[in-house]
């Protein structure tokens, strides 16, 4: 498995994967497409109706999507759990070469450590009010007895990696989230956006971050019969 660090244009690190020559994150700027998608379209939005959230997210990676969630949660006074599931955790050189820590207050140095020191598929305390389960899987094969407020669908594009956009995924996520949850993801396709709703999701195109006009944000609203 051939894996790089490459430098995007907000000057924010991610990860070029050459088997799929797919980055792990938006070259228009990783920092920019994790915030934009994941924190103000995801976690965000889940706020405005609960102040403790669950999440779930589909690919750890490098780690990103977890530490802002963190940073987020704790400017915000809100409490979380964040499980992430990975099939291929990074090699530690790569972590190493991650600049991310540049980026966030001094005070949140040691806490992106310790979201990657963390063992796999234990349920670790990262600070009072987050607690983070990597999970060393492959989404296919999960199973799962918890439930979500919102969902981070990070996978590889859909022409990349097509097994994990089909509607059995999308129902498996429907069923992970609780009413009211949210999915989001940076994909915009016509063919995800339907695969979604044909599962009950409802959704809306709303707008992507640097680069990209659109991304998905999907509902799990169940509708009321009187
Ligand atoms: C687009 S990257 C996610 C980036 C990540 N959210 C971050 O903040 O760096 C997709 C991730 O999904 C992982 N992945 C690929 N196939 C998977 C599978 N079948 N199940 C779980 N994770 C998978 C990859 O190894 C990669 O880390």
């Amino acid at each position: 498995m051939i894996r790089i660090v490459k430098k995007t244009l907000d000057n924010s690190n991610t990860i070029f994967f050459e088997e799929l020559n797919e980055t792990y994150h938006s070259l228009n700027g990783a920092l920019d497409e994790s915030l934009h998608v994941y924190i103000r379209k995801g976690f965000n939005e889940a706020i405005k109706i609960k102040n403790t959230i669950h999440v779930f997210e589909v690919g750890f990676g490098t780690g990103l999507n977890t530490i802002l969630t963190l940073i987020e949660a704790h400017k915000k006074n809100i409490y979380c759990t964040y499980h992430s599931i990975e099939a291929f955790p990074l090699e530690e050189n790569l972590i190493a070469q991650l600049n991310y820590k540049s980026f966030f207050n001094a005070k949140y140095h040691q806490a992106f450590e310790k979201i990657h020191q963390t063992k796999w598929n234990e349920c670790t305390k990262i600070s009072d009010t987050f607690y983070l389960n990597k999970i060393h899987s492959s989404l296919e094969s999960h199973q799962s007895t918890l439930t979500f407020d919102l969902i981070y669908f990070d996978a590889f594009a859909p022409d990349k990696q097509p097994e994990l956009w089909t509607e059995a995924i999308f129902k498996k996520m429907f069923e992970l989230l609780n009413e009211n949850g949210i999915l989001v993801t940076y994909s915009a396709k016509g063919e995800v956006r339907r695969t979604m709703q044909r599962v009950g999701f409802t959704v809306e195109r709303t707008g992507g971050p640097k680069g990209k006009r659109e991304m998905l944000q999907a509902k799990k609203i169940l509708s009321i019969t009187l």
